[in-house]
């Protein structure tokens, strides 16, 4: 079956000033396939997620999800539409306990989803058993059951990061951008994180930009390259490691 097409961009650009982060960009995300970006630092490839997901204006050129055009949808709406990014530096609310956490993201979904809404829809408010089950369900899946009433702030890193995750998942994505999710964890941390994320594209489309090659020769089943704000190349992980220029200009060093 030929793959189905998620998200595409065309001749997306990110100006800042005389910098051009993003040049012309064609990328394209097909279903059921973990996909990385990987690329030296500074090449643009946290610009280039960032105007997928909303967060920075494009300059120039526009963004496909799901065959429709999404180019001007404030990054609200693009939640909703199915598109969730984790940062590149968590961003957890810090002084909130993980339950809390992991409930504000759970709550805006459940609001949208009528099974949630049932008795307290005139109100726009989802019942607290919906939403306690949902935290649950994504503290469980993650890992990090029974630590519901700790600060945020006083998890260790490796399990703050895991705790965006949850809140990410809680979201109800249909593509999850992560950026850099394994940068900072110790190598017994990073091995949890490639099973969780495996587990995770089971149901989700998942979208990594990673600079642990392990980590994306472990689990991409596609790579695009990204060099001073274009793509440099794109194929399976060995087309990528065995091409030249990738080599030259990014593996090599
Ligand atoms: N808000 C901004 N204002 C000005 N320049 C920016 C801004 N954000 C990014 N840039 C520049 O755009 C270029 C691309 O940055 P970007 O963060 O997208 O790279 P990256 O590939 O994610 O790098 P890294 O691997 O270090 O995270 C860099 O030269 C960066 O300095
Ligand atoms: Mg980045």
């Amino acid at each position: 079956m030929a793959p189905v097409k998620l998200l595409g961009t065309q001749g997306l650009t990110r100006q800042y000033g005389g910098l051009i982060a993003v040049n012309d960009v064609d990328f394209n995300l097909y279903e059921d396939r973990i996909h990385a970006i990987i690329g030296p630092n500074g090449a643009g490839k946290t610009t280039l997620v960032s105007m997928i997901c909303g967060r920075t204006p494009s300059s120039s050129g526009r963004i496909n999800f799901k065959g429709k055009d999404i180019t001007r949808l404030s990054s609200a709406k693009r939640v909703q539409a199915g598109i969730v990014y984790t940062f590149q530096v968590t961003s957890i609310f810090g002084n909130l306990s993980c339950f809390e956490n992991v409930a504000l993201s759970a709550q805006r979904t459940l609001r949208e989803q009528p099974e949630g809404r049932a008795s307290l829809e005139k109100w726009g408010m989802v019942s607290e058993i919906e939403i306690e089950k949902a935290v649950s369900k994504y503290l469980l899946k993650v890992g990090l059951e029974g630590i519901e009433s700790q600060i945020a702030s006083t998890l260790p890193y490796g399990h703050q990061k895991l705790l965006e995750v949850a809140m990410g998942l809680a979201a109800g994505p249909e593509l999850l951008i992560l950026d850099e999710p394994t940068q900072g964890l110790a190598e017994s941390e990073i091995d949890n994180l490639i099973q969780l994320i495996r587990d995770i594209s089971k149901s989700v489309n998942v979208l990594l930009i990673e600079h642990n090659m392990e980590v994306v020769f472990n689990l991409a089943e596609h790579v695009t390259v990204m060099d001073n704000g274009s793509i440099l190349a794109e194929g399976t992980p060995s087309e990528i490691e065995n091409n030249p220029a990738v080599q030259d200009s990014y593996l090599g060093n």
